[in-house]
């Protein structure tokens, strides 16, 4: 990146409408400091590190398949799992686990997903990356109501600025949302989406992976079965009986948002994968390609193996957001932001047997510095993956051919609160009319760190801060991390699908406290 654009623009961005709040570091901290959130302590002890073993969610059986479909369903559920060892936590689930079901689908095949709602609580299902016509999306309003419920429930953003009761497309029981598969091979993940209360909805458990794959990866070396692993990094705290503990501006959940003291975001104090707090896997000494996702609510992580293989660049990125990127990248570490996905293959084969290699998490501190263990094991494996120079044939957006190009404003708002362009969201209220097919160019402009996700269709980031983009923001991205001060470039267009769709802040107590906008393609 080319230091002296940025630090020059950072600086007028700042004068341009930095809120006096935010307090301004030195510029050459900008890039570092300021990460969101505030840490919320659990009330019981926290077990050892690297004691369980690494679970994987169970892949959905279709309960059936046709000529074109395939057909799924998902019971919304709560469940009483054991995550901390010994201790009984009641989660909201997808189907009894946490995280839910791994749903893998077939590029050119439709998946058809029932979800029926048995948890005490609306809900609404986002297929997180997903190409989806837009009364199959997840728009926030659309509530599915639990089975049985009778009176119709409006939205209410009561207690949030500028936002009344609103009533959407509401279901009782169960819903059906079709995702047509028309995309490419990509680690997809799906999650609860209802207004105003993604935050506390996601952090009692109501996320889970969907693998989308295709012809032209199935064809490449890469490692399959058990040495294809999702990896679903959450941090949570726990209140002393165990339960989930999350400060809700109200306990009943009446209210959304949360206490103002976290309006910033919540960070938990343990550090879980696959819902298992710091895990260990044996691994043999061979190639693993992580699907590495932050499933958290605010907290960014900067991800490292130690030790370092002799040589570095432990980590050979061979995908993100959107699947398979042109050739591999390699990095010594992953910075990655909230609803981000980095496919990464780790060849263990480079540690000698009986190495312990440890993902560290180089922004935490304490317990939060830790993430899980690898331990290599000596047995003699067979091993015939590699990632091959040349990973998959990826169209590159021309900013040239942009026909519009547009600002967003990512800001916290006077009051209690965060805004896109001035204001907070409100159902409807478009802020945006791409058509169908046409690039776009949209620059996000922010405060603080905002991971900012667009629905329908990814993008590809063309620049920071006037300069070149960041060394992880390589291929077909849906969710990009703004930095302090920073203005992010990106290439869009929209296809297949005209209707009203979300883009948001993934910080999910920011996109609880009104940080989303409607945009509507046509
Ligand atoms: Cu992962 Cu609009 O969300
Ligand atoms: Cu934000």
């Amino acid at each position: 990146m080319n230091r002296r654009r940025f630090l020059g623009l950072g600086a007028s961005v700042l004068g341009a409408g930095a809120l006096a709040s935010v307090a301004v570091p030195s510029a050459a901290y900008l890039l570092r400091e300021g990460r969101p959130g505030r840490p919320l302590y659990s009330d019981l002890d926290l077990p050892e590190a690297f004691q369980v073993p690494l679970p994987v969610p169970a892949v959905l059986k279709p309960v059936r398949t046709d000529g074109t479909n395939d057909y799924y369903e998902i019971t919304q559920q709560t469940a009483e799992l054991e995550i901390l060892p010994g201790v009984r936590t009641e989660a909201w689930t997808y189907g009894g686990t946490f995280p839910g079901p791994t749903v893998v689908t077939r590029s050119g095949r439709a998946a058809v997903i029932k979800h029926r709602n048995q948890l005490p609580v609306p809900s609404v299902v986002h297929l997180h990356g997903g190409h989806t016509p837009a009364d199959s999306d997840g728009y926030p309003i659309d509530l599915l109501l639990p089975v049985g419920s009778t009176a119709p429930a409006a939205s209410s953003m009561e207690g949030m600025p500028g936002m009344a009761q609103m009533v959407g497309h509401n279901l009782v029981g169960e819903r059906t949302h079709t995702y047509p598969g028309k995309q490419r091979a990509a680690t997809l993940w799906y999650h609860d989406h209802r207004m105003g209360y993604t935050g506390p909805g996601v952090w009692r458990g109501l996320a889970g992976f969907h693998l989308v794959q295709d012809d032209e990866e199935g064809a490449l070396p890469l490692p399959r079965g058990e040495r294809d692993l999702p990896l679903m990094l959450a941090d949570r705290s726990f209140a002393a009986d165990g339960s989930f503990k999350y400060p809700s501006a109200d306990s009943s959940l009446a209210v959304p948002g949360v206490a103002s003291g976290y309006m910033n975001g919540v960070l938990g104090d343990v550090i879980l994968v696959n819902g298992a707090p710091w895990p260990r896997l044996d691994v043999d000494r061979a190639h693993y390609r992580l699907r590495l996702l932050n499933a958290s609510n605010t907290r960014l992580y900067r991800l490292e193996l130690d030790p370092q293989p002799v040589g570095g660049d432990a980590l050979v990125q061979i995908g993100s957001d959107g699947g398979l990127l042109a050739a591999p990248v390699t990095h010594d570490a992953i910075e990655i932001a909230p609803a981000e996905r980095f496919d990464v293959v780790v060849d263990f084969s480079r540690y000698r047997p009986g190495t312990e290699v440890r993902l560290l998490n180089r922004f935490g501190s304490g317990r939060t510095a830790e993430v899980m263990r690898f331990d290599v094991s000596s047995r003699a494996v067979s091993d015939d993956a590699k990632v091959p120079a040349k990973l998959s044939a990826v169209e590159e957006l021309d900013a040239s051919a942009a026909v519009t190009t547009r600002d967003f404003t990512f800001r916290r708002s006077r009051g209690d609160g965060w805004t896109i362009n001035g204001d907070p969201y409100e159902p409807g209220r478009i802020l945006a009319t791409p058509a169908l097919g046409k690039v776009e160019l949209w620059r996000f402009s922010t405060d603080v760190h905002h991971p900012v996700h667009l629905h329908l269709n990814p993008f590809q980031v063309i620049g920071r801060n006037g300069g070149d983009p960041g060394p992880w923001d390589e291929g077909w991205k849906d969710t990009v991390d703004l930095r302090p001060a920073e203005a992010v470039e990106v290439l869009v267009r929209f296809t297949d699908y005209a209707g009203t769709y979300m883009m948001h802040c993934h910080n999910l107590e920011h996109e609880d406290m009104a940080m989303m906008a409607d945009f509507t393609v046509g």
